[in-house]
């Protein structure tokens, strides 16, 4: 297949945002593909996986990852097509995961480290699932609670963000290890699907009642093992119903990504003194040899019906500035996926 007459799409990183990313601080090129050597392949993407991560790697300074710098593709992981292969690893129509970036098309060496593509088996399961439970938020919900949440049976297990991509899967595994778990999130919308479809014993709506009271109904023995995704306030108030040895698993802080002044720390961790009680930060990558552990487990569970997810599928490259904002207003319902293509 000759692939230099197709055009390839980018954004590309054009200034560090302050605050809230503005559309100016995005570059849009678009330029023809180039040959393939031996080794390499073309992917067309399909699905990109908006994550609120994202908005950390166009900071600069030191992170678990280097920032994305100014002129290159913006960093994301998504699900692509091969369109085109020199490659025994990958032939042409497999579908494959990995880091593609914003943009319609990656070229490159099939076996390169940064892009780690992999595949995945559209007859197994719909492939926005591999960006959701069975992909990188998934094995972020499962290992950050299993491994640093450690969580025992008839415990009492509290997540915020409770429907977006990892409070989904962090409920359902609690659920599944005999906890007790109540959600936190915003609109009665949401809080309703996270009791009636995804099985949490009670969610309780941040935006419109008063969380303090909320975690004192429907935690009445108290809270465990705190699985915070947003940080700041919600961080603060939980923190005061808090258990002897309770577990609090710092996986994110999304409340605080566009501040633009300094990160707000919990005024209440004296908490952690009182209670003898720890706080640990996870990062997913730490257990990609073990992804295949938590996927299993979490497949077998779709297969028999007793875990579900949700995605909110937006379409169109050109949505991408708008439709990652989504993510800090609380707009996406579920695994915000953008989609690039038809499959
Ligand atoms: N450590 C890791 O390795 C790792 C890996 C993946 C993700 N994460 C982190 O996990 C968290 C969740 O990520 P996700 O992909 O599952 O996103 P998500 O929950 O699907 O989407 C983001 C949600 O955050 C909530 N939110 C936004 N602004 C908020 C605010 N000011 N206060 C409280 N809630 C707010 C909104 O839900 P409501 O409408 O309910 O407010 C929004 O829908 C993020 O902090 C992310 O950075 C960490």
């Amino acid at each position: 297949m000759n692939v230099t007459a197709i055009q390839n799409q980018q954004y590309r990183l054009a200034a560090r945002p302050f605050g809230m990313p503005k559309p100016s601080d995005w570059q849009v090129t678009v330029e023809a593909l180039r040959d393939i050597t031996d080794g390499e392949i073309v992917v067309q993407t399909l699905y990109l996986s908006l994550d609120p991560a994202m908005r950390g790697w166009m900071n600069e300074g030191k992170s678990y990852i280097r920032p994305v710098a100014i002129g290159e593709v913006m960093r994301a992981g998504g699900i692509g097509r091969v369109i085109a292969s020199k490659s025994p690893k990958f032939a042409v129509g497999d579908s494959v995961c990995g880091g593609i970036g914003v943009q319609s098309y990656w070229v490159g060496a099939a076996d390169d480290k940064t892009s780690g593509f992999y595949k995945v088996d559209s007859t197994l399961a719909p492939l926005p699932k591999y960006l959701n439970a069975l992909g990188m938020p998934g094995m972020t919900g499962y290992f950050g609670l299993l491994e640093v949440g450690q969580p025992k049976a008839g415990e009492t297990v509290v997540v915020s963000g409770a429907s977006g991509a990892v409070g989904q899967t962090v409920g359902q595994v609690a659920k599944h290890k005999g906890c007790r778990v109540v959600g936190i999130a915003g609109g009665r919308e949401k809080c309703d699907f996270v009791v009636n479809e995804l099985g949490f014993d009670a969610c309780i709506d941040y935006k419109n009642d008063a969380l303090k009271d909320g975690l004192k109904q429907h935690c009445p023995n108290g809270v465990d093992v705190y699985f915070d995704n947003v940080g700041g306030e919600i961080l603060d108030t939980v923190l005061t119903q808090i258990n002897l040895k309770a577990r609090i698993i710092i996986c994110g802080a999304i409340s605080q990504y566009n501040n633009t002044s300094t990160v707000k720390g919990p005024a209440n961790y004296l908490a952690l003194l009182v209670n003898r009680a720890r706080m640990e930060g996870i990062v997913v990558f730490d257990y990609a040899d073990r992804y295949q552990v938590g996927m299993k487990e979490m497949a077998k569970w779709m297969k028999e019906g007793s875990f579900k997810t949700r995605e909110d599928i937006v379409f169109g490259l050109e949505k991408f500035p708008e439709t990652l904002l989504m993510l800090f207003e609380g707009k996406n319902f579920g695994k915000l996926v953008l989609q690039v293509a038809q499959e």
